[in-house]
């Protein structure tokens, strides 16, 4: 069985009538819903009020990345909102993950605070082609977590084969958001490195993010159940 609590799904539409029904399939679940750029950019903070007044936590996937004042405002004009998650790259550095932390510790109740450490569709090649890091994606992975945690984030969006490394390493309780979620003989469409939920849950992921295998489904709730039964 997969813990309800633990699944996040991605709420990747633009279209109102979508992301309505797709919210009212998952009330009363206990899933944790995602709105990122697409469904933000398209329909506002209407969306964050729409999921919560049925229940569901929302994680804000704007993975915001400027300069650190600007990052602190926005963070400021986005915590009014009744928001449970929201992340920053950690690239956008220590000073901006600082300030990032000092906004949300001012809070009464403040969300959770994730970076985003290399993104899964960077492949280790272009990493070092392109950002010129040298090393592998791994050791990238776990500078930006310690840069993170030094930060006093709560975790990081990672791959569920970085878990491991990163748990040994910051500690157990420094959280792991991982995408690339596929159930056994669903379609693993762009993702590349992909595990089943039982093995992401086994490796020791705090929330799992999944998307198509859920929004995509004839019956998203059927598809949810199915997850959650550890299929
Ligand atoms: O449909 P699927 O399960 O692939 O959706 C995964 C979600 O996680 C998408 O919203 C995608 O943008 C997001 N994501 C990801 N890999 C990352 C960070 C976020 O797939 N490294």
């Amino acid at each position: 069985m997969i813990p309800a609590e633990k699944i996040i799904v991605a709420l990747d539409t633009q279209d109102p009538v979508i992301c309505t029904d797709l919210l009212h399939s998952l009330s009363s679940s206990k899933v944790w819903v995602k709105i990122g750029m697409e469904l933000f950019y398209a329909e506002g903070p209407r969306v964050i009020h729409e999921a919560k007044a049925l229940g569901l936590n929302v994680f804000l996937d704007l993975k915001l990345h400027d300069i650190p004042q600007t990052v602190a405002s926005a963070l400021k004009a986005l915590s009014r909102l009744p928001i449970d998650m929201i992340n920053v790259h950690a690239a956008g550095g220590l000073e901006m993950m600082q300030r990032s932390y000092e906004v949300l510790a001012g809070l009464n109740k403040r969300p959770l605070l994730i970076a985003v450490t290399q993104l899964t569709s960077t492949s280790e090649e272009q990493m070092q082609r392109e950002q010129r890091i040298s090393g592998s994606i791994q050791d990238s992975v776990l500078h930006y977590a310690h840069l993170a945690h030094q930060a006093h984030f709560d975790g990081v969006v990672c791959s569920p084969h970085e878990i491991k490394l990163i748990k040994e390493n910051i500690g157990s309780t420094f959280l792991t958001v991982t995408p690339g979620i596929r159930p056994a003989g669903v379609e693993s469409h762009d993702q590349k490195r992909i595990t089943t939920p039982r093995e992401a849950l086994a490796l020791g992921t705090d929330f799992m993010v999944i998307g198509r295998p859920i929004t995509g489904a004839k019956n998203p709730r059927e598809a949810l159940e199915t997850i959650l039964q550890g299929n």
